[in-house]
């Protein structure tokens, strides 16, 4: 491999360009977000894809273990081995499952499995590249705001790396699991009266101010981290391109990354055409989806409420690249009233195979794309399941147990005294049910 001229950061906006030793994540010509700028690889199409392919058995003490390191040329091509920062990460399950298949209305549909990160959701995969670059800038401490997932993941990777973490969440709005990891793996942890939005501007501040490293998905870092979830998916699929890549959509990190990784895996030969976007969020916290509709002419805000707290966004981030994103790709956006999401999660729970509350906005999403016929019945369908179903263990249990009357797909509990013919008379009730 040939020698490469050092990673640069660019401003998405007016192209500016800044040392990747700025630990700044906004231009201060013009206010835009940064994006990383390196030397493409030499390799290109098929010679790519076999670099990529043969790193799948490469031995577990090697960074390309990882399923982002993997991709190295296309996340961070100037890093050397033993400044990463990796659990490993990535390297997460496509699956398909006959019932959320019928459920949904089309033929093929996969789910990417990213609760299976380390810390259950897809952050790891930013968050070992932003840690690694944090390092690697000697910084004195990382920061992050949160709805609970990238605290979490912040938490992990700093305890890793040896630094000192901050997170700001929003005081009551986090579920018991993302809290309980965030506190667990040793992060400072502020519960801020606000909301997300108000976390976030206050981490800015702090990582203007502070110089704190701030490893919100505003870093290019990240965003170029969470690009491998779109390619390693490619890579799954025989570097065949879906028709669509459905997923949810709050801060519109992954939005801005799906974008990237598509518009660059398409000009590298990894793939002969470009899959259409399909963003998904929750009624409550619908601000994409409100601009979309007004054919992106305005930004809107709105002060978010869902029960999806992970995507309890009003006001996001990286809105500029998700529009570009959504344009490039042909893409949609569109909203879905909280029940609906969790319905599409009950019928994935019940599939065996689980996700928390805003990762099910990807299945609700197809299925209402399929009602309407823009998602056509024979296209391929990959929906990104963001995180595990354990992270959000309150919602389940008000959902299966304690919402009145029952919701369409609620499985109560049933408390017996501890005798054999109670649970004789619940299985003779399964059997009927059953038959
Ligand atoms: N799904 C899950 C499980 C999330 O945690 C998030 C974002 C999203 C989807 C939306 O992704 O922000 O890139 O549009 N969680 C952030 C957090 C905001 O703080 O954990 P996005």
């Amino acid at each position: 491999m040939t020698a490469r001229a050092a990673t640069m950061l660019i401003c998405d906006m007016c192209g500016t360009l800044v040392s990747a030793r700025d630990a700044k994540t906004q231009c201060a010509k013009c206010g835009g977000l940064f994006s990383l700028r390196y030397d493409a690889p030499t390799e290109r199409g098929p010679a790519l894809k076999k670099i990529f392919d043969a790193r799948l058995a490469a031995r577990a003490d090697m960074p390309e273990s990882s399923g982002v390191w993997r991709f190295r040329e296309l996340v961070l091509p100037d890093v050397s081995d033993g400044e990463i920062v990796t659990q490993p990460e990535g390297n997460t399950p496509l699956v398909s499952r006959d019932r959320i298949s019928a459920w949904c209305g089309v033929e093929s549909i996969h789910m990417k499995l990213e609760g299976a990160n380390p810390t259950g959701s897809f952050k790891d995969r930013g968050m070992t590249v932003a840690v690694t670059q944090a390092r690697r800038l000697a910084a004195p401490a990382v920061a992050c705001a949160s709805t609970g997932n990238t605290s979490a993941s912040l938490a992990a990777y700093a305890a890793l790396a040896g630094l000192p973490a901050l997170v700001l969440v929003p005081n009551g709005q986090v579920s018991l699991g993302k809290l309980a990891q965030t506190i667990a793996y040793g992060a400072r942890t502020l519960l801020v009266r606000g909301d997300f939005d108000d976390c976030l501007r206050l981490a800015r501040a702090a990582a203007d101010k502070l110089g704190v490293y701030l490893a919100n998905s505003i870093n290019p870092y990240r965003i170029s981290g969470q690009k491998t979830i779109v390619l390693e998916m490619l890579q799954q699929l025989g570097w065949r391109a879906p028709d669509w890549i459905v997923f949810p959509a709050g801060n519109l990190g992954n939005t801005s990354a799906f974008g990237a990784a598509l518009r660059e895996a398409k000009e590298l030969g990894l793939i002969d055409r470009t899959p259409r976007l399909a963003a998904v969020q929750a009624s409550g916290a619908a601000p994409f989806a409100a601009s979309f509709r007004d054919d992106f002419r305005e930004r809107h805000t709105v002060r978010a409420e869902t029960v999806a707290t992970a995507i309890r966004i009003g006001d996001p981030a990286s809105y500029d690249r998700a529009v570009r994103a959504i344009r490039e790709t042909n893409g949609v956006v569109i909203d879905l009233p909280d029940a609906e999401i969790l319905d599409a999660k009950a019928v994935v729970d019940a599939s065996g195979v689980g996700c928390e509350p805003a990762s099910a906005a990807s299945v609700a999403g197809v299925r209402t794309l399929a009602a309407r016929g823009v998602i056509q019945r024979t296209d391929t369908v990959v929906a990104v399941l963001t995180g595990h179903i354990l992270k959000d263990p309150g919602i389940l249990l008000q959902y299966h147990r304690d919402t009145d009357p029952p919701p369409p797909f609620a499985n109560r509990p049933i408390e017996i005294d501890a005798d054999l013919a109670a649970v004789e008379r619940v299985l003779a009730a399964v059997r009927r049910s059953d038959g």
